[in-house]
């Protein structure tokens, strides 16, 4: 059979920080070939899988010699002779190879880019651009890209808590028109600081190092960065990435640039006032992910106005997507292929988000690569929407500059999601 494994190789390559990752090649009978890359986070869900690292001084500890050698191990005794064009065998043998809740045995890194391989070269075997062989004929959108103006958080030193400022042009009526309003934004928003002083360079993902008093204080320059590029009118909306459980210990939210702590009542009024002062429109990880009352109460609040990510609360699980819509907490999911350890599984938790009328999010990692394969499952799988980082460095760049193809390649057929992508109700 030509779509069968016949060759498994991997290496180590370097990720956008300068650490070691992981990279597979799958070939098939026929000769295609394809390629996969593991990127890798650093504010982390403890539910997530878990990359296999060597530790050790060497590197940080983070080299990944003991990942490729089960690559080239047992992996590739499990998956050669399978079949490419099943992906859902294919993952679902490394699931079952690795036996482990969070993938820590073959490691997320090596099951994640062994499966990315394996997607691109079936899709290559049909002689199709990744996107379209998703899609398989079904109608698509060009994302709703959420796009970082300021980093923070573990992306920057912690010199702020809030990890994440984007904003969403959600009032773009193409996707290369989205892109342009963003860049607005982000010239506006380098000149603002710079009034201030000396910008001093970007945050792990590309967005400008925060040089900020307090975590408001970015709100308010991101705001009047919105309202100077001339999009006040609430055509680009604030994103806010908070990434909550990086700063909330014992039960207490704190706040270590303001040195201040909160129980989560008060936390949840202080976001209550932001969403009421500034143009929020999207709010990730509002709370830590042990605190599930806080979710489900934040979201009860604000569901009807915001859209309500779970990043680490969800963890790009199904079962966990499914026991937030139970529980009335969060509207939308983050997917990220690494923090579940496979596409068949990354799919699941879409779509039972989406069987609820949620928000999708495809989202990129803040170790990435030269790779693009996000850009091809956010418009292949129908996503609506796109999260990779900011507007500057190309490990960034390379996926937004993915969809200006398809956009252009689409021609006439090009459809922007726009708002159509927020979670049902948000949509109007
Ligand atoms: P990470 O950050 O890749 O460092 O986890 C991205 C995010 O929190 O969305
Ligand atoms: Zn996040």
């Amino acid at each position: 059979m030509k779509s069968q494994i016949k060759l498994i190789r991997a290496r180590r390559i370097w990720d956008s920080r300068g650490r070691p990752t992981v990279e597979v090649d799958v070939q098939l009978e026929s000769g295609v070939c394809g390629r996969g890359v593991a990127p890798a986070g650093a504010s982390r869900g403890e539910n997530e899988a878990v990359d296999l690292r060597d530790g050790g001084a060497d590197f940080g500890g983070l080299d990944v010699r003991q990942a490729l050698s089960r690559i080239h191990g047992e992996i590739a005794r499990t998956l050669i002779g399978r079949d490419a064009m099943d992906q859902p065998g294919v993952d679902e043998a490394l699931v079952a190879l690795d036996g482990t809740p969070n993938r820590s045995r073959l490691g997320g890194n090596a099951m994640v880019a062994t499966s990315m391989a394996v997607l691109r070269a079936a899709a290559a075997a049909q002689d199709l651009p990744l996107w379209r062989y998703l899609a398989a004929g079904k109608p698509v959108r060009l994302p709703l890209p959420e796009i970082q103006i300021f980093g923070g958080g573990a992306h920057a030193g912690r010199r702020v808590d809030i990890q994440d400022f984007l904003v969403m042009p959600v009032g773009a009526d193409s996707f290369s028109h989205a892109l342009e309003m963003v860049s607005r934004v982000y010239i506006r928003a380098g000149a603002l600081m710079a009034e201030k002083a000396p910008l001093t360079g970007v945050a792990d993902e590309g967005g400008y190092w925060p040089n900020f008093d307090t975590n408001e204080e970015a709100l308010g320059v991101l705001t009047k960065a919105i309202e100077g590029a001339g999009y006040g009118d609430g055509s680009v909306m604030i994103s806010l990435d908070i990434a909550a459980s990086e700063f909330h210990r014992y039960g207490l939210y704190r706040l270590g640039l303001e040195k201040t702590s909160y129980d989560t009542g008060d936390w949840l009024e202080l976001l209550d006032r932001w969403i009421g002062a500034y143009p929020i429109l999207s709010i990730e990880d509002p709370v830590g992910e042990r605190d599930h009352e806080g979710m489900a109460s934040f979201t009860q609040r604000h569901g009807a106005r915001l859209q309500i990510v779970g990043d680490d609360y969800l963890v790009t699980s199904a079962a966990r997507v499914k026991a937030a819509q139970a529980a009335g907490a969060c509207n939308a999911v983050l997917l990220k292929p690494n923090q579940v350890g496979t596409i068949t599984e990354t799919y699941e938790a879409l779509q039972a988000a989406r069987a609820k009328g949620w928000g999708t999010v495809v989202s990129a990692r803040s170790g990435e690569t030269e790779d693009t394969i996000i850009s091809d499952l956010a418009v292949g799988w129908d996503a609506g929407q796109l999260k990779v980082g900011s507007f500057t460095r190309s490990e960034r760049m390379a996926k937004w500059n993915e969809i200006l193809r398809m956009e252009d390649v689409l021609g006439d057929k090009a459809v922007f999601a726009g708002r159509s992508a927020l979670p049902e109700g948000l949509r109007g």
